[in-house]
């Protein structure tokens, strides 16, 4: 089955609505800036379908996500196929440790390679492996983060400590505040939502540091 617009206007609703019900930092700004986005019939387009390891931990995120939102859980699974997952560039194994890239992508539903375009806007899921340290980086644009599973460990601030957060917390990351995440035996998934100033990447420490 093609996944349709409405089928990815589904899963964006369940999370707007989540979101919203949660409330917390940075919820405001990701939901007025959704507001914001083109998300009508002509705006979809599907993206060229990508694949990568960590995807084989989908499934298990899913059925732990269904606990909290069963229909948001649904959905993923509908549109899941029609997901470019992809990576950072400058991620490298190297600087993140053996096997990071094989636990590591993130797939938009808004953005340049999600399901709409987006204005200066990405919306979309993460998905970290078990055991990963996902370290300090940080970026201009200011981001969301939702954890969909638990248990994951964040951090946010130079020299703070990592907290473990449950599935559903908001995690909001001002721009350009440093933030890392480590996962135990469950992998992540989350939802990530960088509300603007989308052009310049993510800059990890550890290669500036290398440099
Ligand atoms: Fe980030």
């Amino acid at each position: 089955m093609t996944t349709t617009a409405p089928d990815v206007r589904h899963v964006i609703g369940r999370i707007a609505r989540g979101l919203m019900g949660r409330g917390g930092e940075g919820v405001e700004n990701v939901i007025y800036r959704l507001s914001e986005q083109p998300l009508k019939d002509p705006d979809f387009r599907l993206p060229e379908a990508a694949s990568k390891p960590v995807v084989k931990y989908l499934d298990g995120t899913l059925a732990q996500l269904r606990t909290m939102d069963a229909e948001m859980a649904d959905g993923l699974k509908v549109i899941a196929p029609a997901l470019h997952w992809d990576q950072s560039a400058s991620y490298t194994d190297e600087i993140l440790g053996k096997g990071f890239k094989d636990n590591y992508a993130w797939a938009e539903l808004i953005g340049p390679n999600g399901f709409f375009a987006g204005s200066d806007y990405l919306l979309g899921v993460l998905l970290l492996g078990p055991h990963r340290h996902y370290l300090d980086h940080y970026h201009p644009a200011p981001e969301l983060y939702w954890p969909l599973t638990e248990p994951s460990d964040w951090k946010k601030g130079d020299n703070q400590p990592f907290v473990t957060r449950k599935q559903g917390e908001v995690i909001w990351h001002p721009s350009l505040v440093t933030h890392a995440t480590i996962t135990h035996e469950t992998p992540l998934l989350a939802v990530y939502c960088w509300t603007r100033n989308v052009k310049v990447g993510a800059k990890l420490m550890a290669a500036l540091d290398s440099k």
